[in-house]
């Protein structure tokens, strides 16, 4: 990587200076969104208008926790070089993948090379299948397979398929009664004794539309003697144990799940065995490892986490490890293929950039010179709510590289301390370090700006004593949405209260002393005052809590203060007593 001007002139001092923009949004539906999942991704169209504030064009900006690297995208859309760095080895492949360009017509001519090859033979013989039907028995390649766990009945022993027993197209219940005798159970506390194939989707040999129905008996022969086949290809065998904080959060031990195996049923390993085995072979390094980055997401989408949902749109949840009971089997290379064809989306619509990606951890940025970068814009783990180095092991275990959890800046209560557990002053003390290190690498005048939300208060406060102890000094805030809100949906099932807006704190390099000031809930009341005020009487999600918690904080700590007891359920209780209620929306 350059220093930070390609022509030798040294412009650093110069760091552009234009105001931040208040509020910024992106969607999901960009080509750099959907070519691989990662939790917590940041759409690159809401990174790209702080990059244009803060840097010349052709300048550097930095993000030492990259995560998939949008921070990368969205420098190269701004016309900017980035330098960009991530703990995790499973977020450095997709760092690299998603800023370095690779020619679409290659990666459609190794899809056709593999398919002649042996693709579709193994496709046909791992996904041919048939469906019975009220006109009769079709046959054609399986799309999706449902497979539903079952349940010894405690009262009289027989086995109950939660499909079965489930209401056709309705949210599953927690309570599940045995078809034979009546006793009923909460399915979420008991350990299935076995996972069975059920409703079955294919494209008919004939053409047409997909048709849907209860497998075959041949079907279901098929799929058992393909469950006893030896791998004849390697699978990652990483070992998944309590000791992890996703894996008790997601109750693995429930599913049986001992190592990253374990987190694919037999049908899938045989494909993805095979798969990620002649992706290894091809010679040429960029479309081999483009087609590495399309497997990784097929991976995913392969694995038992894949939920079934009755109204389309199967996936697993992103920031988890979770395991439903209905789980939804993929044909492997249909969704391989169709990846392949999002990369290719993504690389038609990227320019060409400079974009450099480095795993190191952001404590520690030692292979980057003092004041080099024009501005650093990234966006740190927050507090214990997403453990990246466990969801990234179902990817980073085929890469043969996990991270190294040890080093991982989360609040981490279930390991010990001394077997690699975090405190929360733990937690504040790796973000000091972060801070300092970014401190050090940005120009003089630049910024620093920390995308960050938590609804506890304490993690807040750890936060923002790392900025003050790095010596960061903060200049403005800045609400982003990311329109990304399954991570929030998951939570909020499971009882927790969970702020949707994340904010934008923009510190800057410079001596001087901000004071601090008291009396958060003063000025977040004030804050929301001015803002319902504002909206003059008309509806808007802009009333709703998520929106309102986070113009709160955010005037909290552009005044300079703390949110000290402004968690989201304080702040709830708060609006709850000052303002009226209509629905999810506050009124004056
Ligand atoms: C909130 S995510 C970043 C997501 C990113 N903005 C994106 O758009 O994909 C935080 C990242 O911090 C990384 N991380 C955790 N501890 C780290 C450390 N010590 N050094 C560097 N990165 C770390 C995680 O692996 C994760 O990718």
């Amino acid at each position: 990587m350059a220093p930070a001007s390609k022509d030798g002139v040294d412009r650093r001092p110069l760091a552009a200076r234009l105001p931040l923009p208040n509020y910024v949004a992106g969607s999901k539906g960009g080509p750099w969104y959907t070519a691989h999942t990662y939790p917590t991704k940041i759409p690159p169209e809401a990174v790209a208008p702080f990059i244009e504030a803060s840097t010349l064009p052709d300048g550097l900006v930095a993000d030492p926790f990259c995560g998939s690297g949008m921070t990368g995208v969205a420098a190269t859309l701004a016309g900017r070089r980035a330098l960009l760095s991530d703990l995790s080895p499973g977020a450095v492949h997709l760092a690299r993948n998603h800023t370095r360009r690779v020619s679409a017509a290659s990666l459609h001519e190794a899809i056709a090379r593999l398919d002649s090859a042996w693709m579709l033979d193994v496709e046909r013989d791992l996904y041919w299948s048939s469906v019975g039907t009220e006109d009769g028995v079709v046959c054609g390649l399986m799309r999706h397979m449902v497979w539903s766990e079952a349940y010894e009945c405690a009262s009289c022993r027989s086995t109950v398929v939660l499909w079965d027993v489930a209401e056709p197209n309705r949210p599953l219940r927690r309570q599940v009664d045995c078809d034979i005798c009546g006793w009923s159970f909460d399915r979420t506390r008991r350990r299935p004794v076995d996972s069975v194939p059920r409703w079955l989707t294919l494209a008919p040999e004939s053409g047409g539309k997909l048709v849907q129905g209860d497998p075959t008996a041949d079907a279901i022969r098929r799929v058992d003697a393909i469950g006893r086949r030896r791998l004849k290809h390697w699978v990652p065998r990483v070992r998944i144990d309590s000791s992890r904080e996703m894996y008790i959060r997601s109750a693995l031990h429930l599913r049986g799940v001992r190592t990253v195996a374990d987190m694919f049923a037999h049908r899938p390993k045989v494909a993805l065995s095979r798969l990620w085995h002649e992706i290894g072979l091809i010679t040429d390094a960029a479309v081999r490892e483009a087609l590495q980055f399309a497997f990784t997401n097929t991976a995913w989408h392969a694995s038992r986490m894949r939920r079934y949902n009755a109204k389309g749109g199967q996936r697993p949840l992103t920031g988890t490890l979770f395991i439903p009971q209905l789980v939804s089997e993929p044909n492997i290379f249909e969704v391989f293929r169709h990846q392949v064809r999002q990369v290719c989306r993504l690389y038609e619509a990227l320019p060409d950039g400079d974009v450099e990606v480095a795993q190191s951890s952001a404590t520690d940025l030692r292979w980057v010179a003092d004041c080099s970068v024009d501005y650093v814009f990234t966006d740190p783990p927050f507090g214990n709510n997403i453990h990246y180095a466990d969801c990234n092991i179902v990817w980073e275990a085929w890469l043969g590289n996990p991270t190294d959890h040890d080093q991982e800046i989360v609040v981490n209560k279930s390991r010990s301390a001394t077997d690699g557990g975090k405190t929360l002053a733990d937690y504040q003390r790796l973000l000091t370090d972060s801070f300092r290190e970014a401190k050090r690498v940005v120009v003089d005048g630049g910024r620093i700006s920390v995308v960050f939300h938590n609804s506890d208060d304490a993690v807040w406060t750890a936060l923002l004593d790392a900025v003050e102890d790095a010596g960061l000094h903060q200049a403005e805030v800045s609400i982003l949405d990311k329109g990304q809100r399954s991570q929030k949906g998951y939570k909020a099932r499971r009882g927790e209260l969970v702020p949707f807006y994340d904010l934008v704190m923009t510190f800057d390099k410079a001596n001087r002393n901000t004071p601090r000031l008291n009396g958060a809930g003063e000025m977040a009341l004030d804050a929301v005052m001015a803002h319902l005020e504002s909206l003059d009487g008309k509806p808007s999600q802009a009333r709703h809590l998520d929106y309102l918690y986070s113009v709160a904080v955010g005037a909290v700590i552009g005044g300079g203060a703390r949110p000290i007891g402004l968690s989201l359920r304080a702040f709830e209780r708060m609006c709850n007593e000052r303002f009226e209620r209509i629905g999810d929306s506050f009124h004056l």
